[in-house]
């Protein structure tokens, strides 16, 4: 039985070896990184301002070192905000933004993330995948996971190189890709699970029992759990990766907003993991009750006319539309759901993703994704009623 918190997520032992005590994990040296490294991120030199930001907080140093506006001439006093409580809907928790947390807030930061935030998500990491400081990794925190996705893909990736990547997968990153050395997780519906097996564990959990770890690069959100509009996410990968995305953030937008990252910490901080699993396990049966009722709409109207298998985690449905019936010889639409779902579903009012954006390759596929996450039972029930007159006229029958 693999050991779980009481929402499923595996409580990770710390490693072992054969005399049963706690294992150090051996981790790639920093040179296994260098050839893999793309060209643009080995020219790339670290900002002259922002690599002497740490020396700052020397005891006794005067500092005439960054251009930071004098938080006294900025016109906010104070930040509020209220959420509902987790343990107990009825109850509103405020929490105010001022003092020191609100002169932070308001300034410059440091690229890699605000310290309080990063030592809270280190201890997420800890507590959700066993991964502990000290094993050739860190993290950076992004405006959401995918900007932290575009920097790891211009850290390793040159024009030209060829990739691995598994189908279908997330639309967003396709037009980022050209070549990958490492594995990627993007795991941001990690929290959003609501299968009836263990939660699977992750693979920056899995890569403990390797030989040496490494070779993971994760990529967490807040964006499902907390809010999209924070824009907060972060990265935990191999020390090389995250000093050479650290660079590119310096250059690109210096760091992520101080202001919803200490929107994000002062709520975590409050709140504890153990009441964010609370929390998430809500999110994900609200979700889980969607995927029900778009399950039940999906076997009174695709039923023969789609093939599916409900998702066990997230907000998506992905199925294969049958465009010909059985016995009826192919037609041009067969195995294409776009011509379909991009004019067909549209005229009848039904909006979803043809299949083939999540393909690397482009090529022609029945597939659809459709999200059920923002709609009503009735919404879900009349937009796959539309969908399946859309596949019996694409058929040529009407039942
Ligand atoms: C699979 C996947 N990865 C990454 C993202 C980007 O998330 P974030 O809001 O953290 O940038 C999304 C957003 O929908 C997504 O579906």
């Amino acid at each position: 039985m693999v050991p779980t918190h009481s929402d499923g997520i595996h409580a990770v032992e710390p490693t072992t070896d054969s005399s049963n005590g706690p294992r150090e994990l051996k981790y790639l040296p920093a040179e296994f990184y260098a050839s893999r490294l793309s060209d643009a991120a080995k020219d790339l030199q670290p900002s002259a301002i922002l690599s002497l930001f740490p020396l700052e907080t020397t005891p006794g140093l005067i500092s005439l070192l960054a251009g930071k506006p004098n938080g006294s001439t900025f016109p906010f006093t104070s930040f509020q905000y209220s959420v509902r409580s987790p343990v107990d809907p009825s109850q509103e928790q405020t929490i105010r933004l001022d003092g020191a947390q609100l002169s932070e807030s308001l300034q410059y930061g440091r690229s890699a993330g605000q310290a309080d935030l990063l030592e809270w998500a280190y201890g997420l990491q800890e507590y959700a995948h066993g991964r502990r400081r000290g094993e050739g990794w860190r993290i950076s925190v992004g405006n959401g996971s995918q900007d932290m996705i575009n920097k790891a893909v211009w850290a390793t990736v040159n024009r030209g190189d060829a990739v691995l990547l598994e189908t279908p997968m997330y639309s967003g990153v396709l037009p980022m890709f050209q070549a990958l050395h490492c594995e990627m997780i993007d795991d941001p519906y990690y929290f959003l699970y609501y299968g009836a097996a263990t939660r699977p564990p992750s693979y920056f959990s899995l890569e403990r029992d390797e030989a040496e770890v490494g070779r993971v690069l994760r990529f967490d959100s807040l964006s499902k759990i907390l809010s999209s509009g924070l824009r907060v996410g972060f990265i935990s990968a191999p020390e090389p990766f995250v000093t050479v995305i650290d660079s590119h953030t310096a250059t690109s937008n210096l760091h992520p907003s101080s202001l919803t990252q200490m929107v994000a910490y002062t709520l975590l901080s409050s709140w504890g993991y153990d009441t964010l699993m609370l929390h998430s396990a809500h999110v994900s049966g609200f979700y889980k009750a969607k995927r029900d009722v778009f399950e039940r709409a999906m076997r009174k109207h695709l039923d023969g006319l789609a093939e599916w298998t409900p998702p066990e985690a997230g907000m998506f449905y992905w199925f294969k539309l049958l465009l010909h019936a059985p016995g009826v010889p192919e037609t041009s639409l067969e195995e294409d759901s776009e011509a379909v779902i991009r004019t067909k579903a549209v005229e009848k009012g039904v909006l979803a993703l043809p299949g083939t954006v999540f393909l690397p390759s482009g090529r022609k596929t029945a597939y659809v994704r459709a999200a059920f996450s923002l709609l009503s039972d009735e919404a879900i029930n009349e937009a796959l009623k539309r969908l399946r007159e859309v596949v019996l006229d694409a058929r040529g029958t009407s039942e």
